[in-house]
């Protein structure tokens, strides 16, 4: 942290009457008293964000930012401000076990934006009241990463639709009940992106914006250090470019370059792009890459303080104009690390709302392969509870492929090896491993490290596509493990219909070294049709997946304001996640193996759980002879 770091201030008169007036002009007396009291409230907030990232310059900082707020403010919708009234009157409205997420390429589901209005009703028939569409503002020509080299984030992917369009789409969801979240990809922007073009054209200004090194001497002293994203098609974290006669620094792509946020004008220009987007009407934007955005000497550059700091302030800013948006950090990241997305220590409550519990997925493909729960059951009981004002983003599969985040200790309390467990997955997802009837794609093969991560659809990783029979109860046992956490679920698009990996993936333009391309499927209406068919494998997941939501729906004990606890094992076999919620018990049972398991009774009175009903199967829960419950293979149960 800076060392000039200040003791948080009240809300200096002349940062208030610097803008005043022209509030009161704009919006009348009402709403500028309303601007005014949330720039009283967060404050706070924003000063000690900015304070510690950028010292004696956090100052005049705050006051450009004060400006650019106002603006936003006065900008505001007012169908945009009603629904920040509406958010501030029922805060938790993100918390509660009704929220369903979907997440897609607007072009591989539906073409372009107006095709996604017109599915609007097929989203909701599953039950989704939030809906990620994956990066579609202007992303530069030729491969984009999938959309995350930004080149305009003004502007609209050209082939998907315009602006206006978007604000047309963001409308339409919310009369539906659905909330638009998009990316913000913040840790880089493309080199066609006009700032990289005007550092490259020699500006100053701009050049300041990145990362640059006239030799190799600071970048190889970072690399000692720095893990590799891509170390197949992009190795290394720093690429030389002619224009610059520099080095820049490029964590992704050679042409994702990343920007400074040390740089306090790039702070300025990410606040007024991100109240653009609230103001376009998105709900909440999705920080890409957050982990990454801070550098420091000496260490992997990722998960550094200051991250929280400036998401801190940034939030602070979007409370104050447009407290309806939430944030949610993308942060892929170890067990460790990843609480603190969600505010740990001082940001406590004051960083993003939402973040993706990469944990919870990795354990899942752990378990499924093993068909045991003790590594999961360590993993996930040792992580610190989230702030009751949060919410996880639970998921089976996304977009991105899948990375081991298994922590060696944690392998070690339970007796194995995590390098040696971390090769297993990756054998036992690319079938390598005998007896298993998974279709994975080995990505980015790191042989310094021995790190093989996994592409492939849920319905090609669990055996769906290999003909195993098991497959459709494994993908649901998934679901149910992430429903029963408490947070949002997201669905991965395709993943409703037991889509497989696809064959042709390499054969699209920029796409051919990126094998994530398999599992990120086109989907056609021959595909919607086969959900209602019980007779086909997509009409089999898409029915249990709507049975899941509509139970889940119904259950109170679910609200993300109370954590999951892991409850002590009876059998290996079994995950027991337990919710402690004011109006009871409910205990999550899942079992993740191929055979029959039991589970105590005992354990349920122990927990006063009398008279057991399970709220998935919605019917009551008996003990057996010898005194336990018996789960079925890749059974979920949500006991209460
Ligand atoms: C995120 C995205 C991933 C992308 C990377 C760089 O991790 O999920 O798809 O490659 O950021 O923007």
């Amino acid at each position: 942290m800076h060392s000039s770091q200040q003791p948080t201030g009240a809300l200096p008169a002349s940062a208030a009457a610097a803008v005043e007036s022209r509030l009161v002009e704009a919006v009348g007396s009402a709403g500028a008293e309303l601007f005014l009291l949330r720039l009283q409230r967060w404050w706070p907030d924003l000063h000690d964000g900015l304070a510690s990232v950028y010292g004696t310059r956090a100052e005049d900082t705050a006051v450009r930012l004060i400006e650019l707020a106002a603006d936003a403010y006065a900008a505001r919708e007012p169908e945009l401000k009603r629904l920040d009234l509406v958010r501030s009157l029922e805060p938790d409205w993100f918390q509660q076990p009704d929220m369903m997420g979907y997440a897609a390429y607007a072009d591989r589901f539906a073409g372009d934006l107006a095709g996604v209005s017109e599915r609007v009703e097929y989203l909701r028939e599953l039950g989704v009241t939030y809906l990620h569409l994956m990066p579609l503002l202007r992303p530069r020509e030729g491969d984009s990463d999938g959309g995350y080299a930004v080149a305009d984030y003004r502007d609209v992917q050209p082939g998907l639709g315009t602006m206006r369009d978007l604000r047309a789409l963001a409308h339409t969801l919310r009369e539906s009940g659905i909330s638009l979240v998009l990316d913000l990809v913040l840790n880089h922007v493309a080199r066609e992106h006009e700032w990289a073009r005007a550092a490259r054209a020699g500006d100053p200004r701009y050049r300041a914006y990145f990362h640059t090194y006239a030799d190799r001497e600071l970048p190889d002293a970072y690399e000692c250090t720095l893990p590799e994203v891509f170390p197949d098609f992009a190795p290394g974290n720093f690429s030389w470019d002619e224009e610059l006669q520099a080095w820049v620094w490029t964590t992704f792509n050679s042409f994702q370059w990343d920007v400074n946020w040390a740089n306090p004008d790039v702070f300025v220009e990410y606040a007024d792009i991100l109240l653009f987007l609230a103001n376009v009407g998105v709900e909440v934007v999705r920080l890409d890459a957050i982990a990454f955005l801070w550098k420091r000497l000496g260490t992997d550059c990722q998960n550094q303080p200051e991250v929280h700091a400036i998401t801190q302030a940034l939030h602070a800013l979007t409370r104050i104009v447009c407290p309806a948006l939430l944030f949610k950090a993308e942060a892929i990241v170890g067990p460790a690390d990843l609480v603190h997305y969600l505010g740990q220590g001082p940001h406590y409550g004051k960083v993003s709302d939402l973040a993706y519990h990469n944990s919870l997925m990795v354990q899942i493909w752990s378990m499924l392969a093993s068909g045991d729960a003790r590594l999961a059951a360590r993993a996930l009981g040792t992580l610190p509870p989230a702030p009751s004002t949060t919410a996880w983003i639970t998921y089976l599969r996304g977009h991105d492929d899948i990375g081991w985040a298994i922590d060696d200790g944690d392998a070690a309390a339970v007796g194995l090896s995590g390098h040696a467990h971390r090769a297993f997955l990756s054998d036992y997802y690319a079938g390598r491993f005998p007896g298993s009837a998974a279709r994975g794609l080995v990505f980015q093969s790191n042989p310094a490290t021995g790190d093989r991560r996994i592409s492939g659809t849920s319905a090609s990783l669990a055996g769906i596509e290999a003909g195993d029979e098991r497959g459709v109860a494994r993908v649901l046992l998934g679901h149910a493990l992430t429903f029963g956490w408490g947070g949002i679920p997201v669905i991965w698009s395709g993943d409703e219909l037991a889509m497989p990996n696809d064959p042709d993936w390499a054969a699209e333009p920029g796409h051919g070294g990126d094998n994530r391309w398999t599992h990120r499927p086109r989907l056609s209406e021959a595909d919607l049709e086969r959900r209602t068919d019980p007779t086909t494998v997509a009409g089999q997941l898409f029915g249990g997946l709507r049975a899941l939501i509509q139970a889940r729906a119904r259950v109170p004990h679910l609200d993300a304001s109370v954590s999951s606890e892991i409850a002590p094992l009876a059998d290996p076999g079994i995950l027991p996640v337990l919710r402690r919620h004011p109006l009871g018990a409910l205990l999550g049972l899942y079992n993740v193996t191929d055979s029959w398991r039991p589970f105590p009774w005992w354990r349920l009175d122990e927990l006063a759980i009398t008279d057991p009903w399970d709220a998935l199967s919605n019917t009551g829960v008996k003990a057996g002879e010898d005194g336990n419950v018996w789960l079925a293979p890749y059974q979920a149960m949500w006991i209460v």
